[in-house]
């Protein structure tokens, strides 16, 4: 029996797969590597006395291609180097990648065996990998199995678009603009209260699966509380508007336009501060909040290169709803940079009516 695909990064090495179109995401992880470092060493202790002899660490929500590797393997990088620093023997350390069941994790095989190769001039290293499918909003490893939990680029990603909204026919994005603006709150609340759910049981999920004072560090896109345009304004908007422009070209059916939903949410940072506390598994030892694009130069974020990187993330979830159709996803990401180019400083456009930042936490479990 054929089972329904569900959502997955477009995989493979080719022009239009996520792993040659994710440099914003590995910008991210690059970024997120202080942290972890703070983090492994809080795990081992800063004295080098009584070291783990073994450490499990887990990335999840993977995807495919360079970036799956990115986090595990400064964290193995990380843990030796304490380790030979203290002069103390190497601990086994397992490594475990998830994803949804549909990731593509024959990529993530051939290059999760070569880590267990990396680190062949330390003496004894023991890597141990596994790869996980399935949801990070369900159990996926046993209790108090884990020390360290990495997540980059992910978690804005919910369990299901709010049903509310599919029961009520209310679209996320209504093609009429009165109807829009009217029904704005209410788009926002639905979702505001799916985040709140998921993110929620990710955190009680992750607390019974790490050791007492295991640690994460997580990134997923946010808006900031103390910008008044982020407030009102629907993340990932620019992949609706190029939507509405290709159903109003009668390019895609309008109809089936109206009963899609992404199911994304960038929350604001004053939320997730509340849902951590109101949850209690965990403390916030750092929230960062950073520009997704701030350090890159032009050459790598031209609106061609965006419009690239929108299409591989949102391919699957377009053509599960619109149909396979390699014309419609060209003429996706045309619209999307036709979109982006057409205006003059399209950069500042972007930051203005996307408001979009990246939120990265380091969080200890509370013992
Ligand atoms: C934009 S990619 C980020 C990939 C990689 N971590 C990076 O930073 O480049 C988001 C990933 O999260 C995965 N994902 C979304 N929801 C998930 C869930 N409920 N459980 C596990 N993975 C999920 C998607 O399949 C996708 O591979």
């Amino acid at each position: 029996m054929a089972t329904k695909q569900s959502l997955h990064m477009n995989p493979g090495q080719g022009e239009t797969s996520y792993a040659r179109n994710s440099i914003v995401q590995k910008t991210e992880q690059d970024r997120m590597k202080n942290l972890i470092n703070e983090a492994i060493l809080g795990i081992c202790g800063l004295t080098g006395t009584s070291l783990p002899k073994s450490m499990a660490i887990a990335d999840l929500g993977c995807s495919s291609g360079p970036n799956a590797l990115t986090l595990v393997s400064a964290t193995v990088d990380t843990i030796y180097r304490h380790y030979v620093q203290h002069s103390q023997p190497l601990p086994e350390v397992s490594v475990f990648l998830n994803d949804l069941p549909d990731n593509d994790f024959n990529s993530v095989a051939t290059s999760l065996a070569t880590l267990k190769h990396i680190h062949e001039d330390l003496a004894d290293p023991v890597v141990i990998t596994g790869m996980i499918p399935g949801s990070f909003y369900e159990r996926l490893f046993p209790c108090g199995s884990l020390h360290f939990v990495c997540s980059s680029n992910s978690l804005h990603w919910l369990s299901k678009a709010p049903e509310d909204l599919k029961e009520g026919r209310i679209p996320m994005y209504d093609m009429d603009e009165h109807l829009r603006l009217s029904r704005r709150a209410v788009v926002a609340n639905a979702y505001a209260c799916q985040f709140r759910k998921d993110f929620t049981q990710f955190l009680r999920l992750r607390a019974q699966e790490l050791v007492p004072g295991g640690r994460m560090v997580v990134s997923l896109y946010g808006r900031c509380s103390h910008n008044p345009t982020s407030k009102s304004n629907q993340a990932w908007q620019v992949v609706t508007v190029a939507l509405n422009d290709m159903a109003s070209r009668g390019i895609i059916d309008k109809e089936k336009l109206d009963s899609f939903y992404v199911p994304l949410y960038a929350p604001l940072e004053n939320e997730v501060n509340e849902i951590i506390n109101d949850e209690g598994s965990f403390v916030i030892n750092k929230m960062l909040m950073r520009n997704p694009f701030s350090g890159m130069d032009d050459a790598l974020v031209s609106p061609k290169i965006i419009a690239l990187a929108i299409r591989a993330v949102f391919e699957s979830t377009i053509i599960l709803h619109f149909g396979s159709s390699q014309e419609i996803m060209d003429e996706f990401a045309m619209t999307v940079e036709r979109n982006l180019s057409s205006r003059s400083g399209w950069r500042a456009v972007l930051a203005a009516e996307y408001p979009l930042v990246l939120l990265c936490l380091s969080l200890t479990k509370v013992i």
